[in-house]
């Protein structure tokens, strides 16, 4: 019995695939590929994971997940029952958030775009945090709190000073003065947080430790300036949770703490933001190969369309009706979007022999992609959540055409 591409709920044993309990063979049965599976316990896992450590470490720990990695409802339902408060930027994500049971306390939102529709229905149902990314935004949020009665609190995003970052506030002395004086003016409005979030994909200590080093720098300039923050938040940026030991995960966290211990910086509340961490290897395509070519090149029946390179997943691919064949033939694999720069992987190794016809597994692919994939015409694969036995279709493209939040 041996898992694939480090997953527990991808099996092959025998020869035979199973997808949590649920052969591959069953699956296929019943529809055509391509298909994209979720793993609702892989998903439930990962949280209990990255709970279990970041409550051992830290005392005042709270989890938010990251929208926009993947707004399914049903992914965002199982995240929900898990405990995890929403980390969303727009007026849809706000709108799923709150029918799907959040409560406001759970909810942090907010973004480098706030139109007053979208803070007036963050304050009217009183969600935990704005997050602002400009700091005139703060007193657009305080006209808009005033005029409801409402006192909102807020989160400032700090510039990651990653090189090129455009997003959140940059602490200059200018900066810094202006800020005084508005939360001097600004009375319905409450500065709670500062947050920055560097990267994704972020693999070793060190570029966390840039980003704590960031927000405490951050805390202490503003702590110098008579504002004082009660809580941090350090984004997300995990890899998914097959690519990223629980060892390694847990040395971050331990790292983490032991940094913010010596400086001496104690807050309220840590959050963090994971996305990817919690949804990316739960999710799989079932894709075909359509065409082989004389050097080495296969043609899936899927491609930048809806697994695209945006989403930045540690794609692993495997041949799964050749699946005891040795994966150690190089081989390049492109999608079927007319152009030659719809490429998925060069030089992967994939088995000697490849047919047309043969099922190829994509893993790691339950975050970002369905979030930055594109109108391309061709129809959008139907989209099943597999837990133990069961097999639901959370997403039938005929019924419901696009899985787009209103
Ligand atoms: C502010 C913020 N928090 C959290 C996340 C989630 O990141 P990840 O999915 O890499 O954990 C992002 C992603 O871009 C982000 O911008």
């Amino acid at each position: 019995m041996k898992t694939i591409a480090g997953n527990k709920y991808l099996i092959n044993k025998d020869n035979l695939i199973t997808i949590d309990s649920v052969s591959l063979k069953t699956l296929l049965e019943g529809c055509k590929t391509p298909i994209m599976v979720f793993l609702e316990s892989k998903i439930r896992d990962n949280i209990q994971t990255f709970n279990k450590i970041f409550n051992s470490v830290f005392s005042n720990y709270e989890g938010f997940y990251s929208f926009k990695a993947n707004f399914l409802p049903d992914i965002c339902s199982i995240i929900q029952s898990e405990g995890i408060g929403a980390e969303i930027v727009g007026i849809p994500e706000l709108n799923l958030a709150l029918r799907l049971g959040y409560s406001s306390d759970k909810i942090i939102a907010g973004g480098p775009y706030l139109p007053d529709q979208f803070i007036e229905k963050c304050v009217l149902n009183d969600v935990r945090e704005i997050i602002i990314y400009n700091i005139n935004d703060i007193k657009r949020v305080n006209e808009i709190s005033e005029k409801y009665g409402k006192s909102q609190n807020l989160c400032l995003r700090i510039n990651s000073q990653k090189f090129g970052s455009k997003l959140g506030i940059v602490l200059d002395a200018k900066t810094l003065s202006k800020l005084e004086k508005i939360l001097q003016d600004c009375k319905t409005i409450c500065l709670k947080t500062i947050l920055s979030h560097r990267a994704t994909q972020m693999n070793n200590f060190e570029q966390f430790r840039i980003n704590l080093e960031n927000v405490t720098h951050a805390y202490t300039q503003l702590k110098n300036s008579g504002i004082k923050v009660d809580n941090i938040n350090l984004g997300g940026g995990f890899p998914e949770a097959v690519v990223i030991p629980e060892i390694q995960l847990k040395k971050i966290a331990l790292r983490l703490k032991e940094y913010l211990d010596l400086l001496e910086i104690n807050v309220n509340q840590i959050y963090f933001e994971p996305g990817r961490y919690f949804v990316g290897d739960a999710g799989i395509f079932l894709t075909e190969i359509i065409k082989v070519t004389d050097d080495r090149w296969i043609f899936l029946n899927i491609g930048n369309n809806i697994c695209p390179k945006f989403a930045r997943c540690s794609l692993r691919f495997y041949n799964a009706t050749k699946i005891n064949a040795s994966h150690k033939f190089k081989t390049s694999i492109a999608g079927i979007i007319p152009t030659d720069q719809d490429i998925l992987v060069k030089d992967y190794f994939f088995t000697q022999s490849l047919d047309e016809g043969d099922v190829v597994i994509i893993t790691n692919v339950g975050a970002y992609t369905l979030t930055f994939s594109n109108r391309f015409p061709y129809s959008l694969p139907p989209i099943f959540l597999v837990s133990g036995t069961n097999v639901k279709k959370i997403f039938d493209p005929i019924v419901d055409s696009d899985f787009s939040l209103r």
